[in-house]
């Protein structure tokens, strides 16, 4: 007698900051392989227009508008997670901005809003979520850093010490989780075209010396790669950590092949 074969697990994903940029591309990717997907962003407009996309393309998407700065935010994402798609399966934490400034203008209040969306957050997602993957033996958590977590860029001070705390939480959590069966990531990428570059880009024009394109291309220039990463490409490689779950932890885009670091 043949035994029916049991249906495969829903893989249940949270990206946060899914509302434009790297976030949406990451979105797009994992709908296009079968993820139900829970988006955020604070702007709830932007996030409808991606979710209804997906939900076009036949996708299964849930949306809650919130900012992962604020008291209790985390748990709403992962309790609406739960109770609309089912066991969460992976959380990509990608929500970021980038301030930039001179040393003597990075006020410890920029430190601290800058720590708390890119290291108070992914902790908060990896308090409220590790418990059941570990009691499951499966899971991921994937930090999308920047090269900035793995070394230094003039005038991002505030930025590039959360980048790296963001990278070193990924290594304490990977340590910690990796034997329980629960992957964990951090993906850095160089300077990527999306809004933050380009906003940096008009910022450095708006002082007058350069025009914005160049200053975009000075920052491509940056990057080993010689150009500009692009969303899709960023994407790829969440797509592929979450498919393949290889047992590295931190991987550095901005090579000609994305380089394991440890
Ligand atoms: N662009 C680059 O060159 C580059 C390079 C390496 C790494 N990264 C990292 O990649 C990630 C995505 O960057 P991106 O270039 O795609 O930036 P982006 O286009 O500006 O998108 C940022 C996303 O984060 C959301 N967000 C920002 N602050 C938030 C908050 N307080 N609470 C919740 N959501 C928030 C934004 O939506 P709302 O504004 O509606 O909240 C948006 O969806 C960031 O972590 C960034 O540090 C970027």
């Amino acid at each position: 007698m043949n035994t029916p074969a049991s249906p495969p697990a829903a893989v249940v994903t949270i990206v946060t900051g899914s509302s434009r940029g790297i976030g949406k591309a990451i979105a797009e990717a994992l709908a296009k392989a079968g993820h139900r997907l829970l988006l955020t962003a604070r702007d709830a407009a932007s996030l409808q227009a991606v979710a209804t996309s997906l939900r076009q393309g036949g996708a299964t998407v849930a949306t809650v508008a919130a900012d992962l700065r604020e008291e209790g935010a985390v748990a709403t994402i992962v309790a609406t997670a739960e109770r609309e798609l089912g066991p969460i399966t992976a959380v990509v934490s990608n929500a970021g901005t980038a301030p930039s400034d001179k040393i003597e203008n990075t006020t410890p209040a920029m430190l601290r809003e800058t720590f708390d969306l890119h290291v108070g957050a992914p902790l908060a997602f990896a308090r409220a979520t590790a418990p059941a993957m570990k009691k499951r033996g499966s899971g991921c958590l994937v930090h999308l850093a920047s090269t900035a977590g793995l070394r230094g860029y003039p005038f991002t001070a505030a930025y590039t010490a959360a980048k790296h705390g963001m990278v070193g939480l990924a290594r304490a959590l990977h340590a910690e989780l990796a034997p329980a069966g629960v992957r964990v990531f951090a993906l850095c990428p160089g300077f990527v075209d999306s809004d933050i570059t380009r906003g940096a880009a008009a910022a450095i024009a708006a002082r007058g010396k350069t025009t914005a394109d160049a200053a975009f291309a000075r920052m491509a220039a940056q990057n080993r790669i010689g150009r500009m990463h692009l969303p899709h490409e960023v994407a790829a490689a969440v797509a592929w950590l979450l498919r393949e779950q290889p047992t590295g932890c931190v991987y550095d885009l901005d090579r000609p092949t994305p380089a394991f670091l440890d």
